[in-house]
């Protein structure tokens, strides 16, 4: 099934490298505020998704710009796509963006693919086994000191209810770490955590299809992944904080005081 995600993936990643080359030509248009979508995401996804269900004829799929197809009660496998995560990215020609796959048996996450088609560098995890970049192992960071940390966010763009608190967040992290990065890729951001290129991660609002590999990876590789109070409810709040397991408990610690009723709400299963 991996094998079957990488080349989907890079199928897709060849579509978008296509067009990165002509990025006038492109058909753009805006989801919500700051949001948008091209021909790319679609073409891109429609490519995935025949070859995964060409495979796979009775799984399931939830894909950004598709939405849910097949029958989760009758097949036990998801998959969830983010063809493109980093649109803004890829319209501006700012190369930080991604091809993200998560396949879930049962609900638990089994496979994960997370391809950039512009350094080709391919992020893939399989529970139990690992997780990869190009065929080496990956291992989260080892730093233990906040102090000594190099972290990764994303900052709200569509959606601003949570923004002050996000802000406090923000603001109280800063003076304690090396520095924050927000390059604008989450599936790149939590892959990069896997690889021990960031220390630790969070943000807030994200969707399904822009974590779900990303968390599989950083778990394989020794890393923890939860919401913001360090709950199992990532995938459905799209809040998360992630590490290797000494940065992922102080950064919890730090986000604490900044949580609103609103954050926590957004966090209780009920809520999804
Ligand atoms: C976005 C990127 C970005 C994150 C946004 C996502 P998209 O995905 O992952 O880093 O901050 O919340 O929506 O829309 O480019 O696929
Ligand atoms: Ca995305
Ligand atoms: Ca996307």
């Amino acid at each position: 099934m991996l094998n079957t995600a990488v080349k989907a993936a890079r199928r897709a990643g060849n579509i978008i490298n296509q067009a990165s080359k002509n990025l006038d030509l492109l058909h753009v248009s805006k989801k919500s505020h700051s949001d948008f979508v091209s021909e790319v995401d679609g073409a891109a996804e429609d490519a995935i998704i025949k070859i995964l269900l060409d495979a796979y004829p009775n799984h399931s799929i939830l894909a950004e710009e598709s939405g849910a197809r097949g029958d989760l009660s009758q097949s036990e496998y998801q998959w969830i796509i983010d063809p493109l995560d980093g649109t803004t990215n890829f319209l501006h020609g700012f190369p930080q963006y991604a091809v993200s796959i998560a396949l879930t048996h049962k609900g638990i996450l089994n496979q994960a693919v997370i391809y950039n088609p512009t350094n080709n560098e391919l992020f893939v995890a399989s529970r139990g086994h690992g997780a990869y970049l190009n065929n080496h192992r990956l291992r989260v960071s080892k730093r233990t000191r906040l102090a000594d940390c190099l972290l990764g966010t994303g900052f709200p763009f569509r959606e601003f209810s949570h923004l002050d608190a996000y802000l406090a967040m923000f603001k109280d992290l800063i003076p304690r770490t090396v520095g924050i990065r927000r390059p604008g890729s989450a599936a790149l951001d939590l892959a990069y955590v896997a690889a021990g290129r960031y220390d630790g991660f969070w943000e807030i609002g994200l969707s399904p299809w822009d974590i779900a590999a990303g968390c599989l990876l950083i778990t394989e590789a020794g890393g923890l992944v939860g919401d913001l109070q360090g709950n199992d409810t990532q995938i459905q709040s799209g809040q998360i904080v992630a590490g290797n397991p000494k940065v992922f408990a102080q950064l919890l610690q730090v986000i604490a005081p900044h949580l609103t009723d609103e954050l926590i709400e957004a966090q209780k299963p009920a809520a999804t």
